[in-house]
């Protein structure tokens, strides 16, 4: 077997694991926290009960709640400032990727007392940045458990990959009541994210025995429950598995790295300030039409992963099976989004391609990709 590592934080999972950010900060000596979140969750409620549950263990609180969507380097500065004024010596996340990913770009400031923007790249990171403690409340971005962080460069028009294994939580509460408040449409989105996840990392050129497992259960519980989900809101136990599918699927893709559908959202997403759940869910049939025949029997293992019978099938056929069932998932969760819808035309597509090429994701693609074949793919999707 060949060397390899496997990265994962600490992490809680279960209804009502939101209740032990108090207890976890305290064990971590923490004196004063500043709680990164924003506008849509803290209308949600679910940074009281983070900020009650801090009060009781002793630990004082400041909350930041000015992010985007889509993180800006802005925020991520000014939520740094905000953190050293006020004396804050831990950092809580409560929210989607966005806060989460916010908050890991805050404590590499704070550590480094540099700019964010300096950071683009693998392994950048020098100094450990302050505690860190995550609470998703959507399931799909998996920066609860991930190496990645994300951030807008919205002077380029483009977001820029921060890679390393410094950027791990000390903690993640991974609490299944929290997406509840969840709208069917970011359901969705965040759903197939996570599905994508999964799907990239089984293909990746960096997958293993210690990710693939994790990438395969993904597949199974995302596949089998997410229309289920969207049609059953309330219904915490279906919440659970697709839960436990997003987090399955972010381990396996922290460790295994990604591939072309997430470059080439990361430029999209950037671009136009488009959700990334979204941006995902767009081109996913598009790339695994075309990197189908550079990993052939993992594409039939994904296949039949997700309940496709591939028995007496050719290659071909299996192709056009899968790019079938993707397209019949996203329909059946209430997706019927196109690049074109979105406003990206020809035009757009040059720029766009150029930065998904610069995108660290691209280089674990399982098909080796140049800038025309990225062009073709998002032409494909407009
Ligand atoms: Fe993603």
């Amino acid at each position: 077997m060949e060397i390899r590592k496997f990265v994962a934080p600490e992490f809680v999972c279960g209804a009502g694991a939101l209740q032990l950010v108090g207890r976890y900060a305290a064990n971590l000596a923490a004196k004063k926290a500043l709680v990164v979140t924003d506008a849509g969750v803290l209308a949600a409620g679910w940074v009281a009960p983070v900020l009650a549950s801090l009060q009781a263990a002793g630990v004082a609180q400041q909350v930041f709640s000015a992010v985007s969507p889509n993180p800006r380097d802005h925020e991520v500065m000014q939520g740094a400032a905000l953190f050293v004024d006020s004396g804050c010596d831990i950092l809580v996340a409560v929210g989607g990727g966005s806060p989460m990913d916010c908050a890991k770009g805050i404590g590499i400031v704070v550590a480094h007392g540099r700019h964010i923007l300096e950071f683009e790249g693998v392994d950048t990171i020098r100094v450990p940045s302050p505690p860190l403690i995550l609470i998703p409340t959507t399931a799909g971005t998996s920066a609860d458990v991930s190496q990645f962080v994300i951030i807008s460069n919205q002077q380029e028009r483009m977001k820029f990959s921060i890679v390393s294994k410094a950027v791990v939580p000390d903690v993640s509460l991974i609490d299944p009541e929290t997406t509840l408040s969840m709208d069917p449409f970011l359901s969705a989105c965040t759903g197939i994210d996570a599905l994508v996840h999964a799907i990239e990392a089984f293909v990746s050129t960096g997958h293993g025995p210690l990710t693939d497992p994790h990438a395969l259960e993904a597949m199974r519980l995302i596949n089998g429950h997410l229309v289920q989900m969207i049609a059953n809101p309330g219904d915490i136990a279906l919440r659970e598995k697709i839960m436990l599918g997003s987090m399955q699927a972010g381990l396996a893709f922290s460790n295994a790295i990604l591939g072309a559908v997430h470059a080439m959202s990361h430029s999209l997403g950037g671009f136009l300030d488009l959700p990334h759940g979204l941006c995902n869910a767009v081109l996913v049939e598009h790339v695994v039409a075309f990197n189908y025949s550079a990993a052939p029997e993992r594409f039939k293992v994904i296949a039949e992963t997700l309940g496709i019978d591939c028995r007496g099938l050719n290659h071909n056929q299996i192709r056009q099976r899968l790019v079938e069932h993707l397209i019949a998932l996203k329909h059946a969760v209430g997706f019927h989004e196109t690049l074109g819808l979105h406003g990206v035309g020809l035009s757009d597509i040059p720029f766009l391609s150029q930065h998904a090429m610069d995108d660290p994701c691209i280089l674990t693609n399982p098909r080796a990709s140049s800038l025309r074949d990225v062009e073709v793919v998002y032409g494909e999707a407009l």
